[in-house]
């Protein structure tokens, strides 16, 4: 059995007082499923959540105000990270340091590009996996179209598109799928514009209201994703080939046509037994179960697709195209609206 512990309970997504999702209700059961890992502490500075996550999933393992204190105390091998992301970058590099192997970090990675890089550096220094949770890579029809795209339904690919509310809180998990479609294939440039009129702050980070990401990765596929104000492209995801499309209607559903079809042919792909955020888990563990195994969550997959977040944003600073890997470590969108450029 694996030791593991989680940062930030939180309290359901709803409830009375909540500030989020409370995802750790959602890492916890999710890692129990795979019967390999035991909790032996949590962290969370509000006492209060703290028993109610005690008492919802009956755990007897301690409660800790102060994460470090557990991380020393408990040498736990697996962390999963559910706070806000401005503080991921801190509480993944003192997991990590303090001799985790594994950490399963929420969502968006961090708040700027360079916090991103010091959580893979300190990953790859201890040798310790970092992993976010970009859980939707084990939804099956994303799988199912990663698939028809990667066996030539729809000929040779050339552009993927997407809609969604915004570059950080959604955007992180549609270009991360869009990635995922893409075989994960590093990008070259990126080309964006963003605008902001709103206080728009999703678990305390700012957003823009509106932004058009153009990009292009190395295999020549180009990437578009609009996001805000009427950002729509009739599908969620639409991805083109010299001989087809595919649109990605929703999470269970998407359509095809070309390659001998002469009209749009609608699938819709069941889940199966075990969810998306059962089966993530499992592929944290996995990566300590069997060593050289790479997680599709993986650090490396992830920062492909937030370094084209932060290169949108700087693009818009800049006026210009950014080409990758992008050398400023802030957050442009922050810049823009701390000079008064852009922002409410
Ligand atoms: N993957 C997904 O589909 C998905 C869905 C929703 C949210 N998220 C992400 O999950 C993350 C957490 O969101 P949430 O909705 O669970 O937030 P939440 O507010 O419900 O819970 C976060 C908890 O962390 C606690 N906390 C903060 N700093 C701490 C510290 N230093 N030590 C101990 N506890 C600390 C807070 O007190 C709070 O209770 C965010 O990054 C968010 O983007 C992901």
């Amino acid at each position: 059995m694996y030791r593991y512990a989680i940062i930030g309970t939180g309290i359901p997504w709803r409830t009375e007082g909540s500030t989020g999702f409370g995802m750790a209700r959602a890492h916890y059961p999710s890692m129990m499923k795979n019967g390999k890992v035991e909790l032996v502490g949590y962290s969370e500075l509000r006492p209060d959540r703290a028993q109610l996550f005690r008492e919802k999933f009956n755990i007897t393992a301690p409660h800790y105000l102060d994460y470090r204190e557990m991380l020393e105390k408990e040498q736990p091998e697996i962390v999963s990270v559910c706070t806000w992301p401005n503080a991921h970058a801190e509480l993944a590099i003192a997991a990590i340091e303090a001799g985790a192997k594994a950490v399963y970090c929420e969502k968006p990675i961090a708040i700027n590009w360079g916090d991103c890089k010091r959580m893979k550096e300190a990953a790859d220094a201890h040798g310790a996996i970092l992993t976010f949770n970009h859980q939707r890579r084990f939804i099956k029809m994303f799988q199912q179209v990663q698939e028809a795209v990667q066996s030539g339904a729809i000929g040779n690919l050339v552009q993927i598109e997407a809609e969604c509310g915004n570059m950080y809180d959604w955007g992180t998990h549609w270009l991360d799928m869009m990635f995922y479609y893409n075989a994960d294939t590093p990008a070259e440039w990126v080309i964006g514009q963003i605008n902001s009129q709103t206080d728009n702050t999703i678990f305390g980070a700012f957003m823009e209201d509106q932004a058009v990401c153009h990009f292009k990765w190395q295999n020549g596929v180009r990437g578009y994703i609009v996001t805000g104000h009427e950002a729509s492209i009739g599908a969620t995801h639409r991805l083109i080939g010299t001989e087809g499309i595919i649109e990605v209607l929703n999470e269970r559903k998407y359509r095809v046509l070309g390659k001998g079809r002469g009209a749009w042919e609608e699938i819709e792909v069941p889940q199966g037994d075990w969810s998306d955020l059962e089966l993530a888990a499992a592929d944290v563990v996995r990566t300590l179960d069997e060593p050289g195994y790479k997680s599709l969550l993986s650090v490396d997959n992830a920062i492909q697709s937030t370094e084209v977040i932060f290169a949108t944003y700087h693009s818009s600073q800049i006026h210009g195209r950014v080409d990758l890997p992008l050398k400023y470590d802030g957050n442009s969108l922050l810049d823009l609206v701390a000079e008064g450029k852009i922002g409410p």
